[in-house]
């Protein structure tokens, strides 16, 4: 077992892990933070992405460990202050950006990183970067309407031009 120490959420955990504890694992079941979903635990899904260090991360493909000292966001950090939605969240619930809400997290969590890395991509862009996270509802068509809404542009106005 090792002792590991890392800010999630802006907030400092520590916990005693195996070496081959995963990070979703550790964020699940040891700080109980369990929006961060685990849909295929061999990195095809994307239902588990987190941010480390500033980037897009797969937490079931690194270990807790790997992460020591680190800056982890999860889905909890996502929203606003205040507890309201941030403005990403806020356009998945407006477009309708989910179904059943499992692979929600995950597409959010890449989804902040691409408007991070590229604020106004286009269409293809979101698609090209949502490449890695899989929703079995198939409801991609509105996930990439509300991520070009949370860039501020219209998908719809886009495609009638
Ligand atoms: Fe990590 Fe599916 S659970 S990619
Ligand atoms: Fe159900 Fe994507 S909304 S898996």
């Amino acid at each position: 077992m090792a002792q590991i120490a890392m800010n999630v959420n802006g907030v400092p955990v520590t916990g005693r892990v195996e070496g081959r504890t995963l990070l979703v694992d550790f964020l699940r079941d040891d700080l109980h933070l369990t929006g961060t979903h685990v849909g295929c635990d061999t990195s095809q899904c994307g239902a588990c992405t987190v941010h480390v260090n500033g980037l897009s991360v797969k937490a079931c493909t690194i270990f807790a460990i790997e992460a020591e000292g680190g800056e982890v966001l999860t889905i909890e950090g996502m929203a606003n202050a205040d507890g309201t939605l941030s403005p990403l969240q806020q356009a998945f619930q407006d477009h309708h950006g989910l179904q059943c809400g499992f692979c929600t997290p995950g597409m959010v969590m890449s989804a902040a990183m691409l408007l991070k890395e590229n604020p106004k991509p286009s269409q293809a862009d979101v698609r090209s970067y949502l490449e890695g996270n899989i929703c079995r509802c198939t409801g991609y068509h509105n996930i990439v309407k509300a991520i070009m809404a949370a860039s501020g542009q219209d998908m719809d106005a886009i495609s009638a031009a």
